[in-house]
């Protein structure tokens, strides 16, 4: 998916954005992913085709391509904006540059201008995501470099009630990360909901495949094989679905238990599948059992949920003191509030934070709005950040992404897998 440039063609007017595929089309290198006709449609496709170059009419009706691009660049910073205009609109291209565009080329390009125009980009887009340029722009920061050979970030996102929210926070931090890192990461998200897991709903997939697929093939696991289970979402997320029906989790017993409690099974094929992306999103059942001990194991960070009820927060708080005394290293632990509604009779965050933790992102209720999402099975990021709720789950991911930058300023990367392959915890058997 990353080998070719994938360019995006901005133009109100039909037949430019025609000329301007067609010189395009002779470019083996270069895939046209959308062409739209206005500055709203090109806020709502970026994050659906991820582009990494952008071709921007200045002139639009409605938004303008100024406007357009400060948007986007917000929305993805390592998006590359070239912007198109007739001559002598310099005053324009000044504003465009604040907004974030990187080029600007006289309506209309010729063929060699244009190209020229899209390869410095694309080399510019690529320095920012290997981190050796920082963006330029207010919005804009820069992202993490990609390891040489993966060894996926993996983020559990946990409550022990359920209805909390962790499904849609899930789905959400995977493509908010997919938006927010670009088409160069692979992000996968595993529903480890073994029983009754419904990520696939709320992507709208009907998996054909499933983790219960996987488990027989534990002892001789191969890439070729994970690939097959694996359905690929349109915002490039990968799944790896729950079981079709809750006896099927039954397989993941076959393997036993290790030494600390952990389900054999799952754990191996997690860090199996670990190789395979940059950041990988562990949706979670409910309970602490021995599935959840083995995601415990393989998480480089825990996301307890919770609303602010207080038969939720009591329960938040349990899981965590029982962390505590499993000895679990509670600088991987945030807090995530969902819901919260100052109108609605809620507990107050503030209290929460005081209670437990300071929270690393609080999500609005709106119940609508989320409903809505479930039910048509569209990630609310994909939006484009339209809703409130939908801005923040963007800002969630990238809130995310930022505590893996932190971690990556403060440990050297050599020193990581040390501290990965070191004994996370204490066995509950041992708290009996
Ligand atoms: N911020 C929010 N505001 C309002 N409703 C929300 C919010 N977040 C999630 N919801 C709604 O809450 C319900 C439960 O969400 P979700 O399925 O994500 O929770 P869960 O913790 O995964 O539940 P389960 O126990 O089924 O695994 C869904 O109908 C969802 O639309
Ligand atoms: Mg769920």
């Amino acid at each position: 998916m990353a080998d070719k440039i994938r360019v995006m063609i901005v133009d109100d007017i039909a037949e430019t954005r025609e000329q301007l595929r067609k010189l395009l089309s002779f470019e083996p290198m270069i895939e046209v992913v959308a062409m739209v006709g206005s500055g709203e449609e090109a806020i709502e496709a970026v994050p659906k085709t991820l582009p990494d170059v952008i071709l921007m009419d200045i002139n639009l009706p409605g938004i303008d391509g100024i406007k357009a691009t400060g948007k986007i660049v917000e929305l993805m910073p390592a998006v590359q904006v070239i912007m198109l205009s007739v001559q002598g609109e310099t005053d324009y291209m000044r504003r465009a540059m604040m907004a974030g565009a990187r080029d600007f080329l006289t309506k209309p390009p010729g063929a060699d201008e244009l190209l020229d125009a899209i390869n410095r980009a694309y080399s510019q887009r690529k320095r920012m995501v290997t981190g050796t340029l920082v963006p330029m722009m207010g919005g804009a920061q820069p992202v993490a470099p990609a390891a040489p050979t993966k060894h996926a970030k993996v983020i559990a996102v946990y409550s022990p009630k359920g209805g909390t929210g962790c499904t849609t926070l899930a789905v959400n931090l995977a493509v908010g990360l997919q938006i927010s890192l670009g088409a160069d990461y692979k992000i996968g998200i595993v529903d480890t909901n073994l029983q009754f897991g419904d990520a696939a709903v709320f992507m709208k997939i009907q998996p054909p495949r499933s983790l219960a697929d996987l488990a027989p093939h534990v002892q001789d696991m191969d890439i070729e094989i994970l690939r097959n289970i694996l359905i690929p979402h349109a915002s490039g997320v990968s799944l790896l679905a729950a079981p079709p029906a809750p006896e099927d989790a039954e397989v993941f017993h076959d393997g036993g238990v290790d030494d600390n409690g952990a389900n054999n099974t799952l754990k191996s094929i997690l860090e199996f599948v670990r190789g395979e992306f940059d950041y990988l999103i562990l949706d979670t059942a409910h309970q602490v059992d021995e599935m959840m001990l083995a995601i415990l194991d393989i998480s480089d960070l825990l996301l307890v949920v919770t609303r602010p009820t207080i038969p939720e927060i009591r329960g938040a708080r349990l899981f965590v003191g029982l962390l505590q005394r499993l000895e679990y290293p509670m600088e991987q632990v945030k807090l995530v509030i969902n819901g919260v509604d100052n109108k609605r009779m809620g507990i107050q965050p503030e209290a929460i934070e005081r209670a437990m933790m300071p929270a690393l992102a609080k999500l609005p209720y709106d119940e609508r709005t989320a409903l809505r999402a479930a039910n048509y099975g569209e990630p609310l990021v994909l939006k484009g950040g339209r809703t409130p709720l939908g801005m923040a789950m963007l800002n969630f991911a990238k809130s995310v992404q930022g505590l893996f930058r932190e971690q990556e300023a403060e440990e050297p990367a050599a020193a990581a897998p040390t501290r990965r392959n070191a004994p996370k915890r204490a066995g509950l058997g041992r708290l009996l």
